[in-house]
């Protein structure tokens, strides 16, 4: 048995014991959200006092109370005990004790119920613009590295085989709009966040004549819930942001993953700053892109606190069930996870160095102007397919001999087909092909300066709502 008295041990006659205090409790857990828990009990104290449910001595009390326990909470000197079970219980307790019979008025009109989903809705919309915040950070790089790079020319794949040259700007711009999206789904889920669910109490919503207006006035949220069976019950929220983490860490894992093939000797194309690097204990030559393979593994966490958040919730009745206490600490660590991840590659990026005459190099194998090729010979009549047929034979030629279709004279180029002309080398000229991909979301250097102009106004619009939220 543990000697702590709990504020529900009305009708109990005996009490858990120590090992069952500390399995059911979500104190480790959930005491990440006291400020939220303290934020939430002094606005529904001031309003239980306007609504002279509890007189207005009584809310003072309470709110110089709890503004005792925020201090201490804050400084690192509060008494947490894991038999409180819950951060709500903890605050609630030493306020009690404290205080006294004001403390014990504070939990009129309210249950855990619609308090837990109000503190973790709190604590998920500050997360969310953090998250927002980090991803426009990460992006401002990707931007910056793209106009650096906005005429250095690399190999593009598919299938991990050379397909057709690209500048490394346009690449790097590719997980700008990824992480864009990711943005807007972090906009979403503080969207879906900010819904005000306090007065529904345990389930049923309250016999007190509470005003959920001003309670959501005062905490800062645009609406209050409709339904108080569905508003403790309610967990898409947190599923919005674990879902907008997990995405974000899936294009996480994918840049990381070029960033380890690019810091490989066989592509040699980036290499990362010491400090994101690591060597080995036992092969003293090697220097191991360690974080970014970290963060391609956390991908894979990440995925999991998804699968276990869904998991949870999946076949739940209503309304509120102990199940859901487990919601908190994969949402927790996704988010963590996620904001820690965005911190490090931005990072990467910004201190590795970029080997351009490597990349340039890399471009001129593969055949990757055979494209290029064959629309030159379009361009003088000859039928698609059998410009294809003319230009594959000619690469299982050079490739033979192992040449490249920039080494070939005129002279050759005539030889091979009486189509080409004395311009048949400008066609596969690299840099040529690149600036000719001119269309719309193109590689090519006018389409990718454009691409530019519309991501800085992306950004600029993110930093927008940003501040608005801000003020
Ligand atoms: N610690 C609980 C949680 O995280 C708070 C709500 C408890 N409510 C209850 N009726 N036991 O979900």
């Amino acid at each position: 048995m543990s000697d702590a008295k709990k504020p529900w041990g009305g009708r109990f006659e005996r009490s858990p014991s120590k090992f069952l205090d500390e399995f059911g409790a979500s104190l480790p857990v959930d005491k990440r959200m006291w400020a939220e828990d303290i934020q939430g009990s002094i606005a529904h104290a001031r309003m239980l006092a306007n609504q002279g449910v509890i007189s207005e001595g009584d809310a003072d009390a309470i709110e110089s109370g709890l503004s005792q326990i925020y201090r201490e909470i804050r400084d690192g000197s509060f008494d947490f005990r894991i038999a409180d079970e819950d951060i709500h219980m903890a605050i609630e307790r030493t306020l009690t004790e404290r205080i006294g019979p004001a403390g014990g008025r504070l939990h009129t009109a309210r249950s855990r119920n619609d308090q837990v989903a109000l503190d973790t809705r709190l604590f998920a919309k500050r997360r969310a613009v953090e998250l927002l915040g980090a991803t426009a950070k990460l992006r401002e790089t990707l931007v910056r590295l793209a106009s650096d790079h906005a005429d250095t020319v690399m190999p593009g794949y598919t299938h991990l085989q050379k397909a057709q040259p690209v500048l490394f700007g346009h690449h790097l711009l590719a997980y700008f709009w990824m992480l864009s999206r990711d943005a807007t789904r972090f906009r979403h889920a503080h969207e879906a966040a900010d819904v005000m669910p306090l007065g529904s109490a345990a389930l049923a919503g309250t016999t007190f004549p509470v005003d959920r207006r001003f309670v959501a006035d005062r905490l800062g949220f645009v609406e209050v819930s409709a339904n108080s069976m569905d508003s403790v019950s309610d967990r898409d929220f947190l599923l919005d942001l674990t879902y907008a983490c997990t995405v974000t860490m899936i294009h996480l894992s994918r840049l990381c993953e070029e960033l380890i093939l690019w810091s490989s000797e066989e592509f040699g194309f980036v290499k990362m700053d010491d400090t994101y690097a690591t060597g080995s204990s036992i092969m003293p030559q090697k220097k191991n892109p360690d974080f970014a393979e970290l963060t391609r593994g956390k991908a894979g966490r990440v995925v999991g606190d998804l699968v276990g958040l869904l998991t949870v919730l999946k076949g739940l009745p209503l309304a509120y069930n102990k199940d859901m206490q487990e919601d908190k600490e994969g949402a927790f660590d996704a988010i963590d996870t996620t904001l820690d991840c965005l911190v490090v590659v931005d990072g990467m990026l910004a201190t590795m160095s970029v080997d351009t005459a490597r990349m340039r190099v890399a471009a001129h194998g593969g055949f990757m102007a055979a494209t290029d090729l064959a629309d030159y010979l379009v361009g003088t009549g000859m039928p698609f397919r059998e410009a294809h047929e003319v230009v594959g034979r000619l690469v299982l030629t050079l490739e033979r001999e192992g040449r490249t279709l920039q080494e070939l004279s005129v002279a050759e180029f005539a030889a091979v087909d009486p189509a080409f002309g004395s311009d048949a080398p400008a066609a596969v000229n690299i840099d040529g092909v690149v600036a000719r991909r001119v269309s719309e979301g193109g590689t090519g250097g006018e389409a990718l300066a454009t691409q530019l102009e519309r991501a800085r106004d992306v950004l600029a619009a993110d930093t927008t709502w940003l501040e608005a939220l801000a003020e």
